[in-house]
């Protein structure tokens, strides 16, 4: 129930003037009971990573396995893995082709050999889940707003009801209700079981919700931890050119008036908490 990264590193375009290598010597374990966030700059190789994890891509160097199945193997079998492991593409909705919403979502479960009445029940525990209603089951995607359209490409998704679901930048472009739908999903769906591996831009989100949080920098990995760890390093993120969540800024601007504030709190509750508690204390030493 895990997945496992061995010195894993990946060209683009070897041996022609093209060449780039995008991923360098990464080593990773991740495991079906994580919550995983993964934030970097662009172009620093998320989007590489994932694609390795369902087999788009293959490792240049190094081992990958996923859920047993050795991907570093020529023959491993791909159909099973893309059944354990869903990928949600950067902007999935650019995909969507089908000429409804129904058989849009139908497809990769159809593809994995599902029919008849499990097909459609899958389907329509899908729409529910990413929250669409069920008189769109027969529109065209085409007709629908995008954020609408992004909730029938992750249904597609949802429907082959992987055991782990890795989403790359899901809630980009959506407005702050489309976004929090996502995230109430994508939470619901982890409490149910389901592995999560989510890349994304917003520092909040990932505070808030990540139990591990991994940073990657120039197609390495430069911090994996809890976001309480990760977070304290925001001098360094920074640095990456990356936001850091509002709390830890907070944090550090508290941190010029209040030395001895701790660097480890990365959440507006427990910085307001810390606040809380320290100025009834300075009020009882009067
Ligand atoms: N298909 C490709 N062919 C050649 N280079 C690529 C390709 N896809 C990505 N790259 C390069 O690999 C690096 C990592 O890109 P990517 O994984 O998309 O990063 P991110 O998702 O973090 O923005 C970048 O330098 C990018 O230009
Ligand atoms: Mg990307």
């Amino acid at each position: 129930m895990s997945i496992q990264i061995v010195n894993m590193t990946h060209t683009y375009m070897p041996g022609t003037p093209f060449e780039s290598t995008a991923l360098k010597e990464i080593n990773l374990q991740m495991d079906q009971s994580e919550f995983i966030g993964m934030i970097g700059h662009t172009g620093s190789g998320k989007s590489t990573l994932v694609q390795h994890i369902n087999g788009l891509l293959r490792p240049t160097e190094g081992k990958l396995v996923v859920y047993g199945i050795d991907l570093s193997q020529k023959n491993a079998d791909l159909k099973k893995v893309r059944s354990t492991v869903g990928l949600v593409f950067q902007y999935p909705e650019h995909q969507l082709f089908e000429e409804t919403v129904e058989a849009d979502i139908a497809f990769g479960p159809k593809n994995m050999g599902v029919t008849g009445e499990e097909l459609k029940e899958r389907v329509h525990e899908a729409m529910r889940l990413v929250g669409l209603r069920e008189d769109t089951a027969t529109r065209s995607p085409f007709e629908m707003s995008g954020g609408q359209r992004r909730r029938v490409a992750i249904a597609g998704v949802v429907a082959m009801r992987p055991q782990f679901l890795i989403l790359d930048e899901p809630t980009a472009g959506l407005d702050p209700q489309g976004r929090e739908d996502i995230l109430r999903l994508v939470q619901r769906l982890h409490s149910e079981g389901t592995g999560v591996l989510m890349v994304t831009h917003n520092m909040n989100d990932i505070a808030r919700i990540a139990d591990r949080v991994i940073v990657i920098d120039y197609g390495r990995i430069r911090f994996d931890g809890t976001p309480r760890e990760v977070f304290s390093h925001v001098d360094e993120l920074e640095e990456m050119g990356l936001d850091v969540p509002d709390a830890s800024k907070l944090r550090r601007m508290l941190k010029d008036v209040m030395p001895d504030f701790p660097d480890d709190l990365f959440d507006a509750e427990g910085v307001a908490a810390y606040l809380l508690q320290r100025m009834r204390g300075d009020r009882h030493d009067e």
